[in-house]
């Protein structure tokens, strides 16, 4: 018997120093509380290749540390095409990401990956996509991790029925 490969989830944002390094920390602590810590990995990347190498924004790390979440050390980097084939399903943050995003998908299979994070959004939300706040102040970064934490339980639960329904490897 040998363990599955984890189930693979890439966030992506323009920069990869706001939004999609968040979600992925948010993920990864509500994946850990659901109990599938080891069986999903979450990683981030922007479309936009101005932040390469660099920290998420100390706006958002503050934000983040706010509500009790806490950084694990990522740095930016660029969407690249082999991401199609690493992960399991890459979820733009909003409308110009997924574009961006589908303009190198190479076939159906790879666009199927594409989710947008407002899937997962509930139906009382006003935002159609999680909103960039890197122009903003606090509030902004403060918004995107609500709206991230009150979206991702929905992600995770979605994520786990996929998983148990996908058939076992021998
Ligand atoms: P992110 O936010 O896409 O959520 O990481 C941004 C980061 C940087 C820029 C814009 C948005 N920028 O223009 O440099």
């Amino acid at each position: 018997m040998s363990q599955s490969a984890p189930y693979k989830v890439l966030f992506v944002c323009l920069g990869n120093i706001c939004r999609s390094p968040s979600a992925e920390i948010i993920f990864n602590a509500v994946a850990a509380r659901a109990g599938l810590a080891g069986r999903v990995k979450a990683d981030s990347c922007g479309t936009a290749s101005y932040h390469i190498g660099s920290r998420p924004d100390h706006r958002m790390l503050a934000a983040l540390e706010r509500a009790g979440y806490s950084y694990g050390g990522h740095r930016a980097r660029a969407f690249r095409r082999s991401d199609f084939t690493e992960f399991d399903l890459i979820i733009p943050q909003d409308e110009y990401n997924e574009q961006d995003i589908l303009a190198l998908a190479r076939n159906e299979s790879d666009r199927a990956k594409v989710k947008g994070m407002w899937t997962w959004f509930a139906a009382e939300e006003t935002e159609h996509s999680v909103p960039d706040p890197y122009y903003g102040g606090p509030a902004g970064f403060d918004a995107v991790v609500a709206l991230l934490t009150r979206s991702m339980e929905r992600l995770v639960n979605d994520m786990k029925s996929t998983m148990d329904n996908l058939p076992s490897a021998m």
